[in-house]
């Protein structure tokens, strides 16, 4: 896709988001960079900033000639294991990663279709490429826009829309730092050893934490990628995960990952 017409990205008041939409606006699009709050966007420049919570279909407006939607909005909890996640934890992860998606994404088809094809992008996670503890909820929720995304690209290629998928590794932005602590499931005496040893194993990706804008620039060009899979990764670990998720028999894929992690 060459790099005109307009983008529209949910959640660009901070994080990938706003690296993504700094990005979409560098190469050419004319971007709206929409958020919850818009006076966080007041310092960003040669785009437009409104308002949108993916929570909100009050506040969902898509402008006409729509040729790319990056669905990024996305919020985590607490990593507790399934036996303690507050089931409120579970509805508020799916209000806004899933209900909130689905909700923009209703409203982006019609107008894409009208405008003749265009890219959806949902970001999703490469955690759902291993059965992580204590991820349960947020793996799930992303798992879910992965299966809406895959019926949504068979339902639209007929309309000329392109719909992928990023799965981002560790992304240095507010939501890493926030995880980036022991697992609340320490919490829980029959869980304490595995989180441990599940923030032992975390020091050993430190290495791999990539910074917002490079991974935006491999969102960018996964965008522009016509013939490209509906899959990516956006950094180092992610694009290597794929690989190994790709290139191998699932079943041994997850019992390796099952092995490592417990
Ligand atoms: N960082 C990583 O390592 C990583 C890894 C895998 C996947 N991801 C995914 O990448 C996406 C971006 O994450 P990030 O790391 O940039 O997170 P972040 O720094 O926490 O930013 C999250 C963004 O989502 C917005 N948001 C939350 N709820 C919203 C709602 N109801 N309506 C509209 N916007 C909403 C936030 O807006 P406010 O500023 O108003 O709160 C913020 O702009 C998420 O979908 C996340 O799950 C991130």
């Amino acid at each position: 896709m060459e790099p005109k017409g307009t983008a529209v990205v949910t959640g660009a008041s901070r994080g990938i988001g706003r690296a993504v939409a700094i990005e979409l606006a560098a190469r050419g699009f004319e971007t709206v960079a929409s958020m919850r709050n818009p006076a966080d966007g007041a310092d960003l420049s040669g785009m437009r900033v409104e308002r949108l919570d993916v929570t909100d279909p009050s506040t969902i407006a898509l402008p006409e000639g729509l040729r790319v939607l990056v669905n990024n909005a996305g919020v985590e909890s607490d990593n507790l294991p399934v036996e303690h996640m507050p089931i409120e934890s579970w509805q508020r992860l799916f209000a806004t990663n899933v209900f909130g998606l689905v909700e923009v994404t209703k409203r982006a088809v019609p107008i894409m279709r009208a405008a003749g094809g265009g890219v959806i992008c949902n970001v999703t996670s490469s955690s759902t490429l291993a059965p992580v503890p204590f991820l349960g909820t947020y793996r799930a929720s992303k798992a879910a826009v992965t299966a809406i995304g895959e019926s949504l690209a068979a339902e639209v290629a007929q309309f000329g829309i392109r719909v992928i998928e990023i799965m981002p590794g560790p992304i240095e932005t507010d939501m890493l730092a926030a995880s980036d602590r022991p697992p609340a499931a320490a919490e829980h005496v029959e869980y304490r050893e595995l989180a441990e040893r599940l923030w032992e194993g975390r020091q050993g990706i430190r290495d791999a934490y990539t910074p917002a804008d490079e991974a935006a620039r491999r969102i960018v060009d996964a965008i522009c990628d016509d013939h490209g899979p509906l899959r990516y990764g956006c950094d180092d670990l992610s694009v290597g995960m794929l690989a190994g998720w790709n290139g191998t028999d699932n079943a041994q894929w997850v019992r390796g990952m099952l092995r490592s992690f417990s």
